[in-house]
């Protein structure tokens, strides 16, 4: 039977999950709050509506007869379209709203390791007092990390002893409005995205990639949502060994467990630290930038997966390429704190070379593609090695040139990922 497939959400990692099913027995239409040219190119329709009006998706999913869904967005899955979908009779690979908290609030998922037993989580306490969180700060032997419980985009964590002294942590405290904060132990080591396909208490898990939040090169500046990515030809980094992997896939397996009826993608975003990895947060869908690395390489129908779960089946055993990959974005210059829109994208996807090009917040006009004031496109090189997929998607970015936009070109360059591996070999030396 041919699918008729509804995809949700209208960024890099979308227009990543366009493209696997662009092949596949599918029908693919797509929704969101903005127009991704890429996806719309794709789909066989594209409508825009409110991102987090579940009714809204419902009655586009109608239309189309849909008889699948995918959520990109964490966003949509807070508001609950899972559920939405699902009561209308269509099936959402995502997971439902009370599940997606393992996301959505970050004091529930601290709290949700420590009442199961999940190995690596830090310490942790969660505040609605923020006098209260002052104090911790104050009285603590050690560097902690601030995270404000909700949703922020990925930009509003604040670590002590990296970004901010403990004061001007306090002074952050006090000056957001926040209602809930979690604090806790600061954690020190190589950071690694390990995203799981789960569906009916079974799950396949994609080979690691590192991601970069920092906005500036050599990892300084605001946090992001990510700058770029890369991942190398096995399921290992450069700077990690198979147990490191196994054990990170131990933590995602005891999650999934304790979860019990959770479906879609779980994304461990893990802190390899001396002793191992340990947790430093799980989000309830594929990484932006990481689906970039990860849906090029995936050799297996991702359609497959989306029937097998809906099918109350486990996901097919997934095949990935032997391929490394390298995701550069270009953000609007002044990206995060300053964005400013309005710079004409220079290059299209005949143009990228070997690179593979995803468009994420752009606007199409009658004369081009104009960025707006998030991440804009993103560049891939899927090859042998880091190294030659890093050239690839450099040549891409090369002919986008670097008006009105921000790149970070250090990412996956040979420089950067020998830090990584000499941070790790320091820290295991200790
Ligand atoms: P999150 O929004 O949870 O992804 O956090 C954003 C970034 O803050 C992460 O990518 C880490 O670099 C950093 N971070 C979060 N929690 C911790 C922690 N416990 N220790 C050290 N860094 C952290
Ligand atoms: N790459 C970080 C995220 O998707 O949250």
């Amino acid at each position: 039977m041919r699918e008729n497939v509804l995809l949700i959400g209208g960024g890099g990692r979308e227009h990543a999950i366009a493209r696997a099913l662009e092949d596949s027995e599918a029908d693919l239409y797509a929704c969101a709050g903005n127009k991704n040219p890429g996806i719309a190119r794709i789909a066989a329709g594209f409508e825009t509506l409110e991102t987090t009006d579940p009714d809204a998706v419902v009655d586009y999913a109608a239309e189309i007869d849909a008889t699948l869904a995918v959520v990109g967005p964490e966003s949509y899955l807070e508001a609950g379209v899972v559920d939405a979908l699902e009561d209308a009779g269509v099936y959402a690979f995502g997971p439902k709203e009370a599940d997606a908290r393992i996301e959505t609030d970050k004091a529930f998922q601290r709290r949700f390791m420590a009442d199961n037993d999940i190995p690596g989580c830090p310490d942790f306490e969660t505040f609605d007092d923020m006098d209260a969180a002052c104090e911790f700060i104050d009285e603590y032997d050690g560097d902690l990390a601030i995270k404000p419980a909700g949703l922020t985009g990925g930009k509003g964590v604040k670590v002590i002893g990296d970004q901010v002294t403990p004061e001007e942590g306090k002074e952050y405290i006090r000056e957001s409005d926040y209602d809930r904060i979690v604090l806790e132990e600061r954690l020190i080591g190589e950071e690694v995205t390990i995203q799981a396909f789960v569906a009916n208490g079974a799950f396949e898990t994609a080979p690691a990639v590192q991601d970069h939040k920092r906005a500036y090169e050599g990892d300084e500046g605001p946090n992001t949502g990510g700058m770029g990515s890369y991942s190398d030809a096995t399921n290992d980094l450069p700077f990690m060994s198979d147990d490191d992997y196994e054990e990170a896939v131990s933590i995602i397996e005891a999650t999934v467990d304790a979860l019990e009826d959770y479906r879609g993608i779980l994304y461990g975003q893990f802190m390899l630290t001396e002793t191992g990895p340990r947790v430093i947060e799980f989000n309830a869908r594929f990484g932006d930038p990481e689906a970039m690395n990860t849906l090029p390489v995936l050799e297996t129908d991702f359609l497959d997966v989306l029937t097998a779960a809906r099918d109350g089946e486990a996901p097919p055993e997934l095949e990935f390429a032997d391929q490394a990959t390298v995701c550069k974005y270009a953000v609007p210059e002044g990206y995060p704190t300053d964005p400013e829109a309005g710079a004409k994208v220079q290059v299209d996807e005949e143009s990228a070379g070997d690179a593979l090009l995803y468009y994420a917040s752009v606007d199409e006009r009658d004369d081009g593609i104009y960025t707006t004031t998030s991440r804009s496109f993103a560049v891939v090189g899927v090859a042998d090695s880091i190294d030659e997929a890093e050239e690839i998607a450099e040549d891409a970015l090369a002919v986008a040139g670097d008006e009105g936009l921000h790149m970070r070109h250090d990412i996956g360059k040979a420089d950067l990922v020998q830090r990584r591996i000499d941070h790790m070999n320091e820290l295991r030396s200790e």
